[in-house]
């Protein structure tokens, strides 16, 4: 048994030196063969198991195989050393390690998107309630309910698609108004934002798919001057600190008085005459505005003695289209990846 220990040690030792000798897996191979092979070295030591005596023979088998054992994971070992290291050696050769990596693409928030984030923000800081309506309403919501009875010619002005007799795509997210107050008892304070749909021609200024933002307060002692704050504060939360905003008197059936919205030109100032985004005139429109019409109030069962109220509508591109000073408003769906990242 002595004998066969220091054998295999004999033969342990030189497997080990050509393992470490070996440099390619071919060579690992060819040590594999020469010790652990059929007529390998370990083989010839098995061998001589046959020469012991028979207690002897069971414990040399279990100190061979051990061995074997061993020998058979440093050749694992080896092999994924070897692997390892020629695939370092062709990583170094085709892959500078040290160049830039290519950085994914990533989106960007959309322009309109932004703009409406914003606004509903400045809004929701000073409690308002954001309400998000449906595109496709009924009649009675888009015009009956806001006093624009069937015959109004104010009906024409908001070119609709209908899909039915009574159903359209809402032209205005003023249904929310309605739907809003018949669903809550005053006070009211929301933003409607989402989007709306006109058959108008698509030119720089016009898509026939845009959104607007929508604002309503309703409660007791609310007054123009609350209007007139609160889009002020919009327009500095915008465009900038020293912005001021306007009324042009102008109608709604569903506000009185009703009033169109400028803001003074965030690119001149109201500076210059040859300004290309206000056209010389220092102000640039925003939408229309006013006091909830007493019909309107009424029409959803509010106490017009106890409670007054603003509205107001924005074009969000219209926004955008200011506070990037942007040239086309079909710029917004062309969806160019260079024009949106601008401006991310
Ligand atoms: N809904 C109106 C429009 O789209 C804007 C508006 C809203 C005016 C609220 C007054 C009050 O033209």
């Amino acid at each position: 048994m002595s004998e066969l220990a220091t054998k295999l040690d004999h033969v342990q030792t030189r497997f080990e030196e050509a393992v470490a000798a070996a440099t390619d897996e071919r060579a690992l191979d060819a040590v594999r063969v020469a010790f652990l092979g059929r007529s390998g070295e370990v083989t010839t030591v098995r061998r001589g198991i046959g020469a012991l005596p028979p207690a002897e023979r069971p414990d040399a088998g279990k100190v061979i195989n051990a061995a074997v054992e061993r020998m058979e994971s440093a050749l694992a070992d080896a092999t994924a050393r070897i692997e390892n290291r020629a695939f370092e050696a062709e990583l170094a050769q085709s892959v500078d390690v040290t160049f830039p990596a290519i950085a994914p693409t990533t989106g960007s928030i959309h322009p309109v998107r932004r703009v409406l984030q914003d606004a509903v923000a400045y809004f929701e800081r000073h409690g308002f309630a954001t309400v998000l309506g449906m595109e496709i309403e009924p009649d009675y919501y888009t015009f009956d309910a806001l006093n624009i009875p069937a015959t109004h010619p104010a009906r024409e002005g908001f070119d609709s698609f209908f899909i039915s007799d009574t159903l359209l795509l809402r032209p205005h997210t003023s249904p929310m108004q309605i739907r809003t107050m018949q669903s809550h008892e005053p006070p009211i304070a929301v933003v409607a934002p989402g989007k709306c749909y006109r058959r108008d021609a698509v030119d720089a200024r016009h898509l026939f798919q845009f959104h607007q933002i929508e604002g309503l307060l309703v409660a007791e002692g609310i007054h123009f001057g609350h209007l007139k704050g609160m889009l002020t504060g919009l327009c500095r939360e915008l465009f900038g600190a020293d912005q001021r905003v306007r009324f042009r008197p102008s109608f709604f059936p569903f506000t009185e008085p009703s009033a169109e919205v400028d803001t003074t030109c965030p690119k001149c100032k109201g500076r210059t005459s040859a300004c290309n985004m206000c056209g010389g005139s220092g102000w640039i429109e925003l939408g229309g505005a006013g006091m909830v019409h007493p019909n309107v109030l009424r029409e959803v069962g509010y106490d017009t003695e106890i409670y007054t109220g603003w509205a107001f509508g924005f074009g969000i591109e219209r926004l955008a289209l200011t506070r990037y000073d942007i040239d086309d408003i079909r710029r917004f769906v062309e969806c160019d990846p260079d024009f949106l990242t601008q401006l991310a």
